[in-house]
């Protein structure tokens, strides 16, 4: 049986966690592919909250196999702290498995994005200084620690005093900071840790393709989005690893032939935490506004996002970087109080017109929006259930991203809780 990827389309928080819990009443595994801790899931189940940043959002559900593709960063005690968290909860995350594959965060990853991060001044990116790039660069430079090495303490011990001479060395030579021990690094990974991830550590392929060879709806959940790709987002803008649908056949060892859906979440809007480029951005009342009713602060960073109108333009891109076969658009709620609403429709750049985004970054940095405005529809759409229960102009504001985008928009959000999706189109 195929596989469905979520992925986000501009640049984060779309409401992937949200679409993922509502997917997998219909999957047997759901699988994050790339990322770590520096995304934030949202769940909202009767009023109860989930934020999620390492297990993927489909554990809500006893018959999900939840599982850490090898695309992933991991940092254990996170990942413990989030399995603990969700048992309070009374959600058993003992079942998730962990690929040994996957990158583990270390305590030098942590501390050089901090760093790189205060030496960068007025140009750093913004990251969640989550450890994220330095864990991915020791990853490609392949000096990188995996899961799997949390289950050999002499390998674990060999690699890590190879590798924590050179951190150690920038620590303090380009830094000024102190060394950090080997001993004591082992003692929290290995003594406190490793005894409890071990038992979840696991061949995350071979379990995906068995699933894949029964027949069962495989969901692979993206992190991040498609313009924070580190590839195809607006670098150096971007986070270290690749969000597109491309990453998920990477990211959790499953070739492209065999994923038929890739479902792309947007907002109704656009909204982007940290530095970088932003064409729609909306600096005033408007802009206020939607952080505002949208409550567009970071899931666990609690940083405010930066929101601004649609952008047609970058979603005409996400469709041909993922191939996207369909919409879930999120948020439609936040714009109910609106007299009227834009939709960036083209850019604008020293007299010439861009329908996909210019693949120069000078040109991108000064782009302007062409708006097309559509009537507003003053209605608290909160209480919608299905396609009749939207009014005209929401139903045609809808109708016309869709058009612009050139993909089916198939549901719509109406508001954070679990069953706050309208089906728009079959
Ligand atoms: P993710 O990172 O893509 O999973 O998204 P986040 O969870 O970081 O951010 C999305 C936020 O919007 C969360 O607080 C969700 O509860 C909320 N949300 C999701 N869909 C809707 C919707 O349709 N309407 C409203 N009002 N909130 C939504
Ligand atoms: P979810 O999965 C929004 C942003 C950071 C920063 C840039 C690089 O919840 O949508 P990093 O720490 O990854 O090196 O930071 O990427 N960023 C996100 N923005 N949602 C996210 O995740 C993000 N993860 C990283 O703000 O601009
Ligand atoms: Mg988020």
């Amino acid at each position: 049986m195929p596989a469905t990827v979520v992925v986000g389309t501009q640049w984060g928080d779309e409401g992937k966690g949200k679409l993922t819990d509502l997917l997998s009443k219909e999957m047997g595994m759901v699988v994050r592919y790339q990322g770590g801790h520096n995304a934030g899931h949202t769940i909202v189940v009767d009023g109860e909250t989930f934020a999620l940043q390492l297990v993927p959002s489909g554990i809500l559900y006893d018959h999900i196999v939840p599982v850490i593709g090898n695309g992933v960063v991991v940092d254990p005690l996170v990942l413990l702290e989030e399995v603990d968290m969700l048992a309070r909860k009374r959600i058993d995350a003992g079942r998730l498995v962990v690929s040994g594959n996957a990158h583990l965060i270390m305590p030098y990853h942590h501390e050089l994005d901090r760093l790189t991060e205060r030496y960068l001044g007025k140009n750093a990116l913004g990251t969640t200084k989550r450890g994220i790039g330095p864990a991915y660069a020791d990853k490609s430079s392949r000096v990188g620690l995996r899961v799997q090495d949390l289950l050999d303490a002499k390998i674990f011990r060999q690699k890590l005093d190879v590798v924590l001479k050179e951190k150690n060395a920038i620590l303090a030579k380009v830094y000024n900071r102190l060394p950090l021990a080997a001993d004591d690094i082992c003692a929290t990974y290995l003594d406190e840790l490793a005894p409890r991830v071990a038992p979840m550590v696991g061949d995350t392929v071979g379990l995906v393709h068995d699933a894949l060879g029964r027949g069962e709806h495989v969901l692979l959940e993206g992190a991040q989005a498609t313009f924070l790709d580190l590839d195809h987002g607006t670098y150096p803008f971007v986070t270290s690893s690749n969000p597109v649908a491309g990453g998920a056949s990477t990211g959790a060892g499953v070739g492209p032939r065999y994923i038929d859906r890739v479902i792309g979440i947007a907002k109704a809007y656009v909204t982007r935490v940290g530095s970088g480029p932003f064409p729609t951005e909306l600096t005033h009342e408007i802009g206020e506004l939607i952080v505002d009713r949208g409550h567009e602060f970071g899931t666990n960073s609690g940083r405010r996002r930066r929101p601004g109108w649609f952008d047609a333009v970058m979603l005409r891109q996400a469709v041909r970087l993922n191939s996207l076969s369909e919409v879930a658009l999120t948020k439609l709620d936040v714009l109910d109080t609106f007299e009227t609403v834009k939709v960036c429709v083209a850019y604008e750049a020293d007299g010439e017109v861009f329908h996909h985004p210019p693949y120069h970054q000078s040109i991108f940095h000064r782009v302007t929006p062409i708006y097309e405005e559509l009537p507003g529809w003053n209605t608290d759409l909160s209480g919608a259930t299905e396609l009749g229960d939207l009014p005209q102009a929401a139903r045609d504001y809808v109708g016309f991203l869709s058009e612009q985008i050139g993909v089916p928009v198939r549901l719509v959000g109406v508001g954070p809780g679990r069953e706050q999706f309208v089906r728009f189109a079959a």
